[in-house]
């Protein structure tokens, strides 16, 4: 065997490595390392393949290998915690748009000895990576707030219009190869278009499914780019990627209980803001009757949500969770899939603030446990713990599996004011009886609520 395949198949093996450490908070920043070792080595072989013959653009890769690192450093270190998934998504789309720049480079060398098999390859990754970058463009302003939803009622006509034209486009040019030379752009610019009019309609709650499906699109495209320069590694981590963006993009659907199709042409929070109602009166709290509640509660289930990111509560949460274990209470945290504005969202702060992973518990645990916890303490939550997705036929999350906190016994919100959550509808649980709200930032209501507990001894 060649050295050059044996460092792909060893790149390949630490980024399969990489990938299944990141899957658990403990080994996820070995895991990172060991996947950006075998992705550097992978790169550096390509560079300086002999196989490649042309050694004459080092200065060019280098150069803007260089510029893409410090800017790629810089704005790494400077994203706030909540922002990470703005980023994940123009990493994406930067990773759409250099299938794109491959592929739309390879169209115009082909020739007369061109395979179909190789010219299908190619433009099926321009298309699909133009579909990435100007989706993942989009899905970056809407979660920056830089966007602002866009859906008509021939949105669904215009998408499927601007998709039959890139694939009639792409099958007329590999019959007629050489008919008409500019063919290939306006392929490209028909993906990207088709890119923004697919991803622009789909709103609020629905993000987190889109940004992984376009995951699984630069994936697919890198995959097929792999395919065109017969680079296994390009390949096979364009595969694992791709593979790892469609079984996320499954997992997300089930937890809100919604269909691919459905998501992609239903516009769920586009419409969403639409339904809400006048629900009755609120009850409000204070510290003390919560501290003394929760002293003397035996189980209390925190359910962590984005305010808990907004307001970096998590280590509060952790002190909180110490003041009240020394008193013996018994304290665990209730992990929905969907929670806050990424996957793995709460878990990541959690794990932050040192609370074991024992006492982060999953949806359908937590749900049998709630039946027996006192007091559950809602930390920025809103949608997760929405009931009308229990019992409202006609709201637009019904069907989605929330985290069923009306079956404790006392329900306490900590939340800044009557503010909806990200799918923008209400919340029947805060006029609830069972629940009190207590207003304020996530973090000086907890920090005040560990102070109250203390002074109790
Ligand atoms: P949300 O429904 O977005 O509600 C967050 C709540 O936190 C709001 O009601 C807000 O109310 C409160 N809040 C904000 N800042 C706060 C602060 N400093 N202190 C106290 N409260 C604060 O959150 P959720 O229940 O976690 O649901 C997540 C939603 O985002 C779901 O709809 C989900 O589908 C969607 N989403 C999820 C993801 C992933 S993958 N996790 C990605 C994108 C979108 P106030 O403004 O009144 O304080």
């Amino acid at each position: 065997m060649h050295y050059i395949e044996l460092i792909y198949i060893i790149s390949t093996i630490l980024l399969i490595v990489g990938l299944r450490k990141l899957s658990s908070p403990s080994t996820a920043r070995q895991g990172n390392l060991i996947a950006a070792i075998g992705m550097t080595s992978a790169i550096l072989v390509a560079i300086f393949s002999p196989l490649k013959g042309d050694q004459g653009n080092l200065f060019y890769v280098f150069a803007s290998i260089s510029v893409g690192s410090v800017i790629g450093v810089i704005y790494s270190r400077k994203v706030e915690m909540t922002a990470i998934p703005e980023l994940v998504s123009i990493f994406n789309g930067f990773g759409g748009a250099c299938a794109v720049c491959i592929s739309i480079l390879e169209v115009y060398k082909f020739d007369g000895t061109t395979s179909i098999g190789l010219m299908a390859t190619t433009y099926l990754a321009l298309f699909i990576g133009g579909i990435a970058f100007t989706g993942s463009l989009i899905a970056y302003g809407k979660l920056a707030g830089k966007v602002k939803d866009w859906r008509s009622s021939i949105s669904s006509y215009f998408n499927l219009f601007w998709m039959v034209v890139s694939i009639g486009l792409i099958v007329f040019q590999l019959i007629n190869p050489q008919a008409v030379e500019f063919l290939p752009l306006i392929i490209l610019i028909a993906a990207l278009i088709y890119g923004l009019t697919f991803v622009w309609p789909i709103g609020g709650a629905d993000m987190p499914v889109v940004i992984s499906l376009l995951n699984a699109l630069t994936g697919i495209a890198a995959a097929l780019a792999g395919l065109v320069y017969g680079n296994m590694v390009m390949l096979l981590g364009g595969v694992l990627v791709g593979s790892s963006g469609v079984i996320l993009t499954v997992l997300m659907c089930k937890a809100m209980n919604r269909s691919l199709i459905n998501v992609i042409v239903g516009g769920f929070g586009a419409t969403a803001s639409s339904a809400a109602g006048e629900q009755g009166d609120i009850k409000e709290t204070n510290t003390n009757d919560t501290a003394i509640m929760m002293r003397y509660a035996q189980h209390v289930m925190v359910i962590p949500g984005y305010g808990m990111a907004v307001a970096q509560a998590q280590k509060a949460c952790k002190e909180l969770d110490k003041s009240l274990t020394s008193r013996g209470v018994n304290v665990n945290y209730a992990i929905h899939p969907v929670a806050g504005r990424m996957p793995g969202h709460m878990n990541v702060l959690l794990a932050e603030a040192d609370v074991p992973y024992n006492k982060l518990i999953d949806l359908d645990n937590a749900n049998e446990m709630l039946t027996d916890t006192d007091v559950c303490l809602v930390v920025g939550a809103n949608d997760v713990v929405n009931p009308s997705a229990l019992d409202d036929k006609s709201s637009p999350i019904y069907g989605m599996p929330v985290l069923e906190i009306l079956n404790s016994k006392n329900v306490i919100v900590l939340k800044r004011s009557m503010n909806k959550g990200y799918s923008g509808i209400e919340n029947p649980l805060f006029f609830h009886d069972k629940t009190s709200m207590l207003f304020g930032d996530a973090r000086d209501t907890i920090e005040a609520l560990n102070g109250e507990i203390k002074s109790m001894d």
